[in-house]
This record gives C-alpha cells, sequence and structure tokens, in this order.
C-alpha cells in the first residue's frame, strides 16, 4: 500500500528561537495548504498566541516538551493536560536535544509520551540513532530501542493518533539531510515495526522525516514511500523557506 491514506505533515520545531514578532510574520504569511497538514512548535512561552491566531485554521500548534506529571512541586516544567488547556493540540517527546543535552532517559520519554497521550495531545515521538550507532551498523536496534520502551510503558499500543519522527542525529542541524535511499529504508523499518506492535495501525501512522530539511530536496524526500512530512528545525524559522517545504509536499 502507498501512502494515499497518509495526508502529509510540515511541522516546524522552532527549538529556543522565536519571539511574539516571528509568530505574527507566520500568522501573516504562512501558506495554508489544503493538500498536507501544518503543525507548528514553538517555545511553550510563544503557544498561547500562536493558538490564538490559529484557532479558527488547520493548524496545530503543539510544544517541544511536557514533565511527566499532570501538576505538583516541578519547578519550571509545563504538564501536558496545561497545554492542552492553553489550545495546543501537539506535543513532541524523545526529540535528540531533550534526550542528550537534557538527560531524557528512554524510561523517561515513555512516561512523558504516556501523559501526552492521557491529556488527548497528539504525541510526535522523535526517534533516531548517532552516528556511532550508524557507523557500527546498530542504527536500527537504536530506534526499535526507543520505540520499545515507549510501548513498553503503553497500555495498548495504537499509532493511529501518533506520529513518529524519523530524525538521525547526525543530520540535525548539519546542513546535510539523510539521503532519500537512507531515510525510506529507516521509515521502512520503522513502519514494519509498528505493524508487529501494535494493532494494525502501521498503514495509518505518519512518520516524518527531519534533519536540516529544506526547501531544496524536500521533493525527492517526500517522494519516497514511507516518508510522510517533515519535521523542520532551523529552516522553519523562515516562513517562505517553510512554504516551500509545504509546496514541495504537494503530489
Ligand atoms: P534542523 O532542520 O535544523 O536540522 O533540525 C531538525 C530537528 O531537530 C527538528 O526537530
Amino acid at each position: 500500500m502507498g501512502r494515499g491514506m497518509r495526508k502529509p505533515v510540515v511541522a516546524a520545531n522552532w527549538k529556543m528561537n522565536g519571539s511574539l514578532g516571528l509568530c505574527e510574520h507566520f500568522v501573516a504569511n504562512l501558506a495554508r495548504p489544503d493538500y498536507a497538514d501544518v503543525w507548528i512548535f514553538p517555545t511553550a512561552l510563544h503557544l498561547g498566541a500562536l493558538a490564538e491566531s490559529f484557532r479558527d485554521s488547520d493548524i496545530s500548534v503543539g510544544v517541544q516538551n511536557v514533565w511527566c506529571e499532570v501538576e505538583g512541586a516541578f519547578t519550571g516544567e509545563i504538564s501536558a493536560s496545561m497545554v492542552a488547556a492553553a489550545g495546543g493540540q501537539l506535543a513532541l517527546v524523545g526529540h535528540s536535544e531533550r534526550r542528550s543535552l537534557f538527560g531524557d532517559s528512554d524510561a523517561v520519554v515513555a512516561r512523558k509520551f504516556k501523559k501526552i497521550t492521557e491529556a488527548g495531545l497528539i504525541p510526535v515521538l522523535c526517534v533516531g540513532e548517532t552516528l556511532e550507532e550508524r557507523e557500527s551498523g546498530l542504527a536500527f536496534e537504536a530506534v526499535q530501542r526507543q520505540l520499545n520502551a515507549v510501548e513498553e510503558a503503553w497500555d495498548n499500543p495504537a499509532y493511529s493518533h501518533v506520529a513518529i519522527a524519523y530524525e538521525p542525529v547526525w543530520a540535525i542541524g548539519t546542513g546535510e539531510a539523510a539521503t532519500p535511499d537512507i531515510a525510506q529504508a529507516m521509515q521502512a523499518l520503522i513502519r514494519n515495526h509498528v505493524d508487529q506492535n501494535s494493532s494494525g495501525d502501521s498503514q495509518a501512522v505518519r512518520i516524518l522525516y527531519g534533519g536540516s530539511v529544506k526547501g531544496v530536496g524536500a521533493a525527492e524526500l517526500i517522494a519516497q514511500e514511507d516518508i510522510d512530512g517533515f519535521l523542520v528545525g532551523g529552516a522553519s524559522l523562515d516562513v517562505n523557506e517553510f512554504n516551500q517545504i509545504c509546496e514541495a509536499v504537494k503530489s
């Protein structure tokens, strides 16, 4: 089966960038394609403003991280239910920067994932291998370990309301995206893993590619059967570049 049933997604991960000015610029200039879902992940500080501006549109907004409890004495953190109450619809979880810089272990990612689903948000589960893992032939093992950890904490793995973002660590912020062949090969393995480990959702789950995605090259990536869209970092801060990526997913 091809990608026919899966609507493409173009998602912007602004990381620790942006301002109210950038939010306004996006609201005014963002393309609003009907052939793709557009998701924006600003900082938590800017979520409310963007959610309000896009309230009656098809654009969805989400956060880049949550803590794995609902409320309490967790200074500096926010919960998935607070994000939902503020108009957010999605949350990234397991981004490689969270894993490497902030110590989010597989176990913590699994707990966060659970809270995100319980709050009614769509989790975008980020997975990906390091260069070292790829060079030692352990790329899929690493990704599979990340998927298994989440599935173990999940009562009934059902991926229909989940997106997965394959983001090889070596391609993030390097200017060197994975080749279409490399991304497709891993994303087919991920879909196969979902097929084996969940209740029949493998054709529905959207698997995005992330890592140095730009307007140039996006069409070759999206042409691959198991690449259903993109999670864009640096290039997502430039609305024209982001619009070009949206244009590229029009098939
Ligand atoms: P870049 O597009 O800047 O490589 O970042 C990718 C990413 O980490 C998206 O989550």
